[in-house]
């Protein structure tokens, strides 16, 4: 076994990010290697998203693809992780059969034994049956649509905290010690059931992990080196854990399934009392992991967002004052048939609120808010538009996502309302949207100009990879100081990282780097060739000279 080579690429989201590096540590923990190059590898594995058709055309083309390689290699593995193997069940096998595993991300806790059965079952298949490539060894483990995995969770053990739980202890970590930024998982799930969203049937229904659990991860990351720690969450804001509640099974705390939420209740830091709140949570670790330096979180739901939690961010100096709170429309009407439980003068109350906790530019601190609109959501009008557009002007995000609206098999709006808002019509509000977001994002950055921020270092720019004639794959690994792209990295290809390789192909005596400020602004600045080499994962002050679109230019101070 030790000598199979995974290659592992990750779809969507950040949660997914997190699956995959989990993934990827138990995987190496248990003598698998890395390739990051899909042709050389045993088993090429998938970590899929399901939020838009897009994301899984993707996934579907590159399936395509490997039919051909594994004729060529019939003893290969393929395995679709996440949440397009939850979606789409074993009808994904039965349409590409070069698929052997299916894990749901909610049962990634059995996806070793799961392969490590595959890659036994093709090796006997190969050695007995000439058209085995074509063959799927269908190893499964899906929750299943109708049993959303809190089912079970009252009475049994939760296994799937042992993945995460997991990476405390695994003495392999396969990104290593470079490591300065990581996510760490606070609930699993959602329960908000918005009418569009796939995200409450693939991923289950929400729970929240154990404090304890949660803060020892954040220590440990910070011994092993780790400075900035993003949680994770679907409705991180949501986070409660009643203490009194608490299940034990194994000798360890399982997570508990999430309550309707209960607002108000009073502060009770580090002394284990009854519930840890969100708010709790945030200052426990801020307290307790003081090696963390930026502790972020996302994202959040803009109901339910106590004061506590904003007294908490704006006492703590390592908690960044940014918050990911999406609205996903102007328009009161669309809230409401998405679910979404708020209106929009309600969802303006709660920004307003939060601005006026955190946003302090005269202490160097100013709040930056980012979100999520989702266009072209059945019967919107130009009027829903319209107001749309215009919670986008008074938002004043830094930055915003913004969708088409794209109907997913199994939801409430897919089954019920037609998608009748015409593609061209999605495509023109959504250019629309684009260019509203693009000049507040730039008149943000241009307010910046003089100010001075601490930033987090990453690494070298896209501008100075590429005026390194690095490409492709090479500039992949030379932006990746921070940030991290499991599709194999292997011990032996981070001298190559970052700096290095850029530097060697540079002969100016600057180099372009990138980093961000506490709000998630991008800044980039020059530094001496001399010094580039120890600047990522530093935090540096910088004063910013210059800013446009979503970057801000600074120098170093
Ligand atoms: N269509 C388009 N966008 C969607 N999102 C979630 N579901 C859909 C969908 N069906 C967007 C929401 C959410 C983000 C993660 O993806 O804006 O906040
Ligand atoms: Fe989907 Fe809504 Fe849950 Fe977000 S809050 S994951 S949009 S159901």
């Amino acid at each position: 076994m030790a000598s199979k080579r995974v290659y592992l690429e990750t779809f969507g989201c950040q949660m997914n990010e997190l699956d995959s590096e989990l993934v990827a540590g138990r995987l190496a923990s248990l003598g698998y290697a890395f390739t990051s190059k899909a042709s050389e590898a045993d088993v090429v594995l998938y970590n899929t998203c399901s939020v838009r058709e897009q994301a899984e055309q993707k996934v579907w083309s590159r399936l395509g693809e490997l039919r051909e390689q594994k004729a060529d290699k019939p003893g290969m593995v393929v395995g679709v992780l996440g949440c397009m193997a939850e979606r789409d069940g074993k009808g994904l096998m039965d349409r590409m059969p070069v698929v052997d595993v299916m894990c749901g991300p909610g049962e990634l806790d059995k996806l070793p034994a799961l392969l490590d059965n595959a890659v036994r079952t093709r090796e006997s298949l190969v050695a007995d049956d000439p058209n085995a490539a074509v063959k799927s060894v269908k190893a499964v483990a899906l929750q299943g649509s109708t049993s959303r995995r809190s089912a079970t969770l009252a009475a049994a053990e939760d296994s799937l905290e042992y993945l995460d739980l997991s990476r405390s202890v695994s003495p392999i970590d396969p990104v290593g010690s470079l490591r300065k930024s990581a996510y760490v998982r606070i609930t699993r799930g959602c329960n908000k059931f918005c009418t569009y969203c796939v995200v409450p049937f693939t991923r289950g229904a929400e729970i929240h992990r154990p404090p304890a659990h949660i803060v020892d991860e954040c220590q440990r990351l910070a011994d092993q080196g780790v400075i900035e720690i993003t949680l994770l969450g679907q409705t991180v804001n949501h986070y409660r854990f009643e203490h009194e509640a608490a299940t034990i099974a194994g000798g360890v705390t399982q997570p508990q399934k999430g309550r309707a939420f209960k607002g108000g209740h009073k502060r009770d830091p580090l002394t284990g009392e009854r519930v840890t709140t969100f708010a709790d949570l945030l200052y426990e670790i801020h307290e307790k992991a003081p090696g963390i330096q930026r502790l972020r979180f996302v994202t959040s739901y803009p109901r339910d967002f106590g004061d506590d939690v904003l007294e908490v961010i704006r006492d703590c100096p390592r908690i960044c004052r940014y918050l990911h709170v999406p609205a996903q429309t102007g328009s009161d009407r669309m809230l409401k048939m998405m679910n979404r439980g708020y209106t929009a003068q309600e969802y303006d109350e709660f920004v307003a609120r939060a601005r006026e906790h955190l946003h302090q530019p005269e202490i160097g601190r100013p709040l930056m808010i980012s979100g999520d609109i989702i266009v072209g959501f059945p019967t919107e009008t130009d009027e829903d538009f319209a107001q749309t557009v215009s919670l986008l002007e008074r938002s004043r995000y830094k930055s915003c996502f913004i969708f088409k609206y794209s109907p997913r098999p199994g939801t409430v709006a897919y089954d019920k309302i037609p998608d009748d808002v015409p593609e061209a019509v999605k495509r023109v509000r959504n250019n629309e949207l684009l260019a509203v977001q693009n000049r507040i994002s730039d008149e943000v950055s241009r307010e910046q100009v003089g100010c001075v921020y601490d930033i987090l270092i990453e690494g070298p720019s896209q501008k100075a990879i590429k005026a390194a004639g690095l490409s492709g794959k090479q500039a992949k690994k030379a932006s990746g100081g921070v940030q991290l792209t499991i599709g194999g990295r292997s011990a032996d290809e981070t001298d190559d990282l970052s700096v290095t390789a850029v530097l060697e192909r540079t002969d100016s005596e600057t180099v372009q780097f990138s980093g961000r400020t506490d709000g998630d602004q991008i800044v980039m600045f020059d530094a001496d060739v001399a010094e580039a080499k120890a600047l990522p994962g530093q935090i540096r002050r910088v004063r910013i000279t210059e800013g446009s679109g979503l970057t801000l230019f600074g120098e170093l101070v």
